[in-house]
Protein backbone atom coordinates (compact mmCIF):
# COMPACT_ATOMS: atom_id res chain seq x y z
CA UNK A 1 0.00 0.00 0.00
CA UNK A 2 1.32 3.49 -1.09
CA UNK A 3 1.15 5.94 1.54
CA UNK A 4 -0.13 9.28 1.65
CA UNK A 5 -0.64 11.98 4.31
CA UNK A 6 -1.71 15.24 5.67
CA UNK A 7 -0.06 17.25 7.88
CA UNK A 8 -1.60 20.19 9.99
CA UNK A 9 -2.68 21.36 13.48
CA UNK A 10 -5.62 21.28 14.26
CA UNK A 11 -6.36 18.86 11.85
CA UNK A 12 -8.61 16.75 12.88
CA UNK A 13 -12.17 18.32 11.29
CA UNK A 14 -10.04 18.39 7.77
CA UNK A 15 -11.82 16.33 4.86
CA UNK A 16 -8.56 15.76 3.25
CA UNK A 17 -8.59 11.83 3.92
CA UNK A 18 -11.93 11.47 2.81
CA UNK A 19 -11.61 12.72 -0.44
CA UNK A 20 -8.46 11.23 -1.38
CA UNK A 21 -8.99 8.03 0.19
CA UNK A 22 -12.60 7.94 -1.98
CA UNK A 23 -9.99 8.99 -5.14
CA UNK A 24 -8.00 6.73 -4.83
CA UNK A 25 -11.33 3.62 -4.71
CA UNK A 26 -12.30 5.48 -7.47
CA UNK A 27 -9.03 4.70 -9.64
CA UNK A 28 -8.21 1.50 -8.55
CA UNK A 29 -5.24 2.76 -6.92
CA UNK A 30 -3.57 0.83 -3.84
CA UNK A 31 -3.21 3.42 -1.58
CA UNK A 32 -4.08 4.89 1.79
CA UNK A 33 -4.06 8.90 3.09
CA UNK A 34 -4.17 9.57 6.51
CA UNK A 35 -4.60 13.17 8.82
CA UNK A 36 -1.67 13.69 11.33
CA UNK A 37 -1.69 16.18 14.12
CA UNK A 38 1.82 17.58 13.89
CA UNK A 39 2.73 20.78 16.28
CA UNK A 40 4.25 23.62 15.19
CA UNK A 41 7.90 22.70 16.82
CA UNK A 42 7.60 19.20 15.19
CA UNK A 43 7.59 19.62 11.92
CA UNK A 44 11.27 19.43 10.96
CA UNK A 45 10.72 15.93 12.23
CA UNK A 46 7.36 15.35 10.38
CA UNK A 47 9.06 15.86 7.16
CA UNK A 48 11.82 13.74 7.94
CA UNK A 49 9.55 10.92 8.54
CA UNK A 50 8.12 11.28 5.07
CA UNK A 51 11.75 10.26 3.82
CA UNK A 52 11.78 7.55 6.44
CA UNK A 53 8.25 5.96 6.01
CA UNK A 54 8.86 6.34 2.24
CA UNK A 55 5.41 8.13 2.02
CA UNK A 56 4.84 9.27 -1.49
CA UNK A 57 3.23 12.77 -0.85
CA UNK A 58 2.06 14.76 1.70
CA UNK A 59 -0.42 17.72 1.77
CA UNK A 60 0.45 20.29 4.05
CA UNK A 61 -2.08 22.84 5.33
CA UNK A 62 -2.28 25.66 8.23
CA UNK A 63 0.25 26.91 9.91
CA UNK A 64 2.89 24.49 8.29
CA UNK A 65 2.56 26.07 4.27
CA UNK A 66 5.67 28.51 5.12
CA UNK A 67 7.67 26.54 7.48
CA UNK A 68 8.30 23.60 5.53
CA UNK A 69 9.64 25.44 2.69
CA UNK A 70 12.67 25.36 4.78
CA UNK A 71 12.75 20.98 5.05
CA UNK A 72 11.97 20.37 1.09
CA UNK A 73 14.79 19.20 -1.40
CA UNK A 74 13.28 21.70 -4.48
CA UNK A 75 10.49 24.32 -4.69
CA UNK A 76 8.23 24.92 -7.48
CA UNK A 77 8.47 28.36 -9.23
CA UNK A 78 4.70 28.86 -8.36
CA UNK A 79 4.92 27.68 -5.26
CA UNK A 80 8.38 30.10 -4.68
CA UNK A 81 6.60 32.74 -6.34
CA UNK A 82 3.36 32.52 -3.31
CA UNK A 83 5.96 31.71 -0.83
CA UNK A 84 3.75 28.74 0.42
CA UNK A 85 3.77 25.10 -0.21
CA UNK A 86 1.00 22.56 0.45
CA UNK A 87 1.76 19.86 -1.57
CA UNK A 88 4.90 17.66 -1.10
CA UNK A 89 6.10 15.24 -3.93
CA UNK A 90 8.67 12.54 -2.49
CA UNK A 91 10.32 11.35 -5.86
CA UNK A 92 12.40 8.71 -4.49
CA UNK A 93 13.92 10.20 -1.59
CA UNK A 94 13.72 13.89 -2.86
CA UNK A 95 10.92 16.12 -1.46
CA UNK A 96 9.94 19.00 -3.99
CA UNK A 97 7.36 21.03 -2.84
CA UNK A 98 4.46 23.03 -5.14
CA UNK A 99 1.54 24.76 -4.09
CA UNK A 100 -1.97 23.77 -6.23
CA UNK A 101 -4.24 26.45 -4.26
CA UNK A 102 -3.94 29.30 -6.65
CA UNK A 103 -3.90 26.84 -9.73
CA UNK A 104 -6.96 24.74 -8.11
CA UNK A 105 -8.96 27.67 -7.57
CA UNK A 106 -8.40 28.93 -11.00
CA UNK A 107 -9.30 25.35 -12.77
CA UNK A 108 -12.61 25.32 -10.25
CA UNK A 109 -13.33 28.88 -11.08
CA UNK A 110 -13.30 28.78 -15.03
CA UNK A 111 -14.62 25.03 -15.29
CA UNK A 112 -17.91 25.99 -12.61
CA UNK A 113 -18.63 29.80 -14.08
CA UNK A 114 -17.39 29.36 -17.60
CA UNK A 115 -15.62 32.51 -16.82
CA UNK A 116 -12.86 33.63 -19.25
CA UNK A 117 -10.30 35.54 -17.47
CA UNK A 118 -7.88 37.48 -19.74
CA UNK A 119 -8.55 41.09 -19.87
CA UNK A 120 -11.13 41.13 -17.09
CA UNK A 121 -10.88 43.55 -14.19
CA UNK A 122 -11.41 41.76 -10.59
CA UNK A 123 -12.02 42.76 -6.90
CA UNK A 124 -10.21 40.34 -4.32
CA UNK A 125 -11.48 41.16 -0.67
CA UNK A 126 -8.35 40.34 2.05
CA UNK A 127 -5.01 40.06 1.58
CA UNK A 128 -3.82 37.43 3.54
CA UNK A 129 -2.13 33.91 2.44
CA UNK A 130 -5.10 33.11 0.59
CA UNK A 131 -5.24 36.39 -1.44
CA UNK A 132 -1.75 35.64 -2.46
CA UNK A 133 -2.29 32.52 -4.20
CA UNK A 134 -5.40 33.43 -5.73
CA UNK A 135 -3.74 36.78 -6.95
CA UNK A 136 -1.00 35.50 -8.65
CA UNK A 137 -3.20 32.69 -10.31
CA UNK A 138 -5.51 35.08 -11.30
CA UNK A 139 -2.69 37.11 -12.79
CA UNK A 140 -2.04 34.19 -15.03
CA UNK A 141 -4.67 34.04 -16.28
CA UNK A 142 -4.46 37.25 -17.69
CA UNK A 143 -6.54 39.18 -15.42
CA UNK A 144 -5.67 42.84 -17.14
CA UNK A 145 -6.03 44.86 -13.03
CA UNK A 146 -6.81 43.57 -9.79
CA UNK A 147 -8.38 45.49 -7.22
CA UNK A 148 -6.98 44.23 -3.65
CA UNK A 149 -9.46 45.99 -0.77
CA UNK A 150 -8.61 44.84 2.98
CA UNK A 151 -9.79 46.29 6.12
CA UNK A 152 -5.79 46.86 7.36
CA UNK A 153 -4.97 49.00 3.82
CA UNK A 154 -1.30 49.00 4.15
CA UNK A 155 -1.56 45.26 3.75
CA UNK A 156 -3.44 45.54 0.49
CA UNK A 157 -0.95 47.67 -0.98
CA UNK A 158 1.47 45.61 -0.16
CA UNK A 159 0.12 42.72 -1.27
CA UNK A 160 -0.62 44.93 -4.75
CA UNK A 161 3.11 45.94 -4.73
CA UNK A 162 4.09 42.12 -4.71
CA UNK A 163 1.59 41.34 -7.56
CA UNK A 164 2.47 44.36 -9.58
CA UNK A 165 5.27 41.76 -11.00
CA UNK A 166 2.61 39.83 -12.98
CA UNK A 167 -0.04 41.94 -13.51
CA UNK A 168 -1.41 45.58 -12.98
CA UNK A 169 -2.54 45.80 -8.91
CA UNK A 170 -3.75 48.29 -6.78
CA UNK A 171 -4.67 48.36 -2.72
CA UNK A 172 -8.33 50.20 -1.65
CA UNK A 173 -9.64 50.34 1.83
CA UNK A 174 -12.91 48.24 2.29
CA UNK A 175 -14.90 51.65 2.24
CA UNK A 176 -13.82 52.51 -1.43
CA UNK A 177 -15.32 49.13 -3.21
CA UNK A 178 -18.23 50.81 -4.21
CA UNK A 179 -15.80 53.20 -6.49
CA UNK A 180 -14.47 50.26 -8.49
CA UNK A 181 -17.15 47.82 -8.62
CA UNK A 182 -18.65 48.93 -11.73
CA UNK A 183 -14.79 47.90 -13.80
CA UNK A 184 -15.00 44.41 -12.37
CA UNK A 185 -16.15 41.37 -13.74
CA UNK A 186 -15.11 39.13 -10.48
CA UNK A 187 -15.26 39.57 -6.86
CA UNK A 188 -13.43 37.26 -4.62
CA UNK A 189 -13.59 36.65 -1.12
CA UNK A 190 -10.56 35.85 0.25
CA UNK A 191 -11.73 36.55 3.50
CA UNK A 192 -12.93 33.99 6.64
CA UNK A 193 -15.49 36.10 6.84
CA UNK A 194 -19.27 34.41 6.73
CA UNK A 195 -17.06 30.92 7.29
CA UNK A 196 -18.93 28.51 10.34
CA UNK A 197 -19.53 29.57 13.06
CA UNK A 198 -19.84 33.16 12.18
CA UNK A 199 -22.00 32.42 9.31
CA UNK A 200 -23.63 35.67 9.36
CA UNK A 201 -20.26 37.83 8.33
CA UNK A 202 -20.39 38.71 4.73
CA UNK A 203 -17.10 40.94 3.49
CA UNK A 204 -18.67 43.71 1.77
CA UNK A 205 -22.43 45.56 1.25
CA UNK A 206 -24.27 42.92 -1.26
CA UNK A 207 -26.70 45.43 -2.63
CA UNK A 208 -23.93 47.07 -4.53
CA UNK A 209 -23.74 43.26 -6.34
CA UNK A 210 -25.21 43.72 -10.13
CA UNK A 211 -26.02 40.72 -12.14
CA UNK A 212 -23.11 40.66 -14.80
CA UNK A 213 -20.97 39.87 -11.88
CA UNK A 214 -19.23 36.10 -11.23
CA UNK A 215 -18.83 36.05 -7.36
CA UNK A 216 -16.52 33.65 -5.62
CA UNK A 217 -16.17 32.70 -1.92
CA UNK A 218 -13.03 31.02 -0.88
CA UNK A 219 -15.18 30.13 2.28
CA UNK A 220 -16.40 26.21 1.57
CA UNK A 221 -18.01 25.80 5.55
CA UNK A 222 -21.04 26.40 4.74
CA UNK A 223 -21.18 25.62 1.04
CA UNK A 224 -22.77 28.76 0.18
CA UNK A 225 -21.96 31.36 2.87
CA UNK A 226 -23.96 34.53 3.24
CA UNK A 227 -22.09 36.42 0.56
CA UNK A 228 -22.91 34.22 -1.72
CA UNK A 229 -26.76 33.62 -1.19
CA UNK A 230 -27.76 37.74 -1.35
CA UNK A 231 -25.41 38.06 -4.86
CA UNK A 232 -26.85 35.28 -6.38
CA UNK A 233 -30.46 37.15 -5.08
CA UNK A 234 -29.43 40.10 -6.93
CA UNK A 235 -28.67 37.72 -10.51
CA UNK A 236 -25.03 37.59 -10.12
CA UNK A 237 -22.99 33.84 -11.05
CA UNK A 238 -21.88 32.21 -7.92
CA UNK A 239 -18.84 30.64 -7.02
CA UNK A 240 -18.58 28.37 -3.99
CA UNK A 241 -14.95 27.44 -2.12
CA UNK A 242 -16.00 23.99 -2.19
CA UNK A 243 -14.49 23.89 -5.80
CA UNK A 244 -10.88 25.42 -4.32
CA UNK A 245 -10.83 22.63 -2.06
CA UNK A 246 -12.14 19.53 -4.27
CA UNK A 247 -9.38 21.29 -7.04
CA UNK A 248 -6.46 21.42 -5.06
CA UNK A 249 -6.59 17.63 -3.73
CA UNK A 250 -7.17 16.66 -7.40
CA UNK A 251 -3.98 18.90 -8.20
CA UNK A 252 -2.17 16.97 -5.99
CA UNK A 253 -4.00 13.67 -6.87
CA UNK A 254 -2.00 13.98 -10.05
CA UNK A 255 1.23 15.12 -9.23
CA UNK A 256 1.42 12.00 -7.04
CA UNK A 257 -0.33 9.52 -9.66
CA UNK A 258 -0.27 10.83 -12.66
CA UNK A 259 -3.82 9.73 -13.18
CA UNK A 260 -6.69 12.22 -13.81
CA UNK A 261 -8.67 13.10 -10.78
CA UNK A 262 -12.37 11.32 -10.38
CA UNK A 263 -13.75 14.86 -9.26
CA UNK A 264 -16.99 13.69 -9.18
CA UNK A 265 -16.86 11.28 -6.98
CA UNK A 266 -14.00 13.70 -4.71
CA UNK A 267 -16.96 16.32 -4.56
CA UNK A 268 -19.31 14.02 -3.76
CA UNK A 269 -18.05 12.43 -0.67
CA UNK A 270 -17.46 15.93 0.43
CA UNK A 271 -21.10 17.45 0.28
CA UNK A 272 -22.27 13.96 1.39
CA UNK A 273 -19.85 14.64 4.62
CA UNK A 274 -21.13 17.62 5.70
P1 LIG B 1 -5.44 33.33 5.18
O1 LIG B 1 -4.06 32.77 5.21
O2 LIG B 1 -6.51 32.30 5.29
O3 LIG B 1 -5.65 34.25 4.03
P2 LIG B 1 -4.90 35.51 6.98
O4 LIG B 1 -3.55 35.60 6.36
O5 LIG B 1 -5.04 35.57 8.45
O6 LIG B 1 -5.62 34.16 6.55
O7 LIG B 1 -5.82 36.64 6.30
C1 LIG B 1 -7.11 36.89 6.73
C2 LIG B 1 -7.73 38.00 5.88
O8 LIG B 1 -9.09 38.19 6.31
C3 LIG B 1 -7.05 39.35 6.04
O9 LIG B 1 -7.15 40.04 4.82
C4 LIG B 1 -7.89 40.01 7.13
O10 LIG B 1 -7.86 41.42 7.13
P3 LIG B 1 -6.68 42.21 7.95
O11 LIG B 1 -5.46 42.14 7.07
O12 LIG B 1 -7.18 43.58 8.09
O13 LIG B 1 -6.50 41.47 9.24
C5 LIG B 1 -9.26 39.53 6.73
N1 LIG B 1 -10.21 39.56 7.85
C6 LIG B 1 -10.29 38.67 8.87
N2 LIG B 1 -11.29 39.01 9.71
C7 LIG B 1 -11.86 40.15 9.22
C8 LIG B 1 -12.94 40.99 9.64
N3 LIG B 1 -13.63 40.73 10.75
N4 LIG B 1 -13.23 42.06 8.85
C9 LIG B 1 -12.52 42.34 7.73
N5 LIG B 1 -11.49 41.57 7.30
C10 LIG B 1 -11.17 40.49 8.02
Amino acid sequence: TIMYAVFGDPIRHSKSPIMLNRAFEETGINAAYAAFHILPGQLKDAVNGIRAMQFRGVNVTIPHKLEVMDYLDEIDEGARIIGAVNTIVNDNGRLIGYNTDGIGYVRSLKEETGIELSGKKVLMIGAGGAARGVGYALAKEGASHIYIANRTRGKADELARNMSEFTSASGLGLDEIAGVIGEVSLIVNNTSLGMHPNEDGVPMDTSLIGDRLVVSDLVYNPIITRFLRESEARGAKIHSGLGMFIYQGAYAFEYWTGVPAPIAAMRQVVIDSF
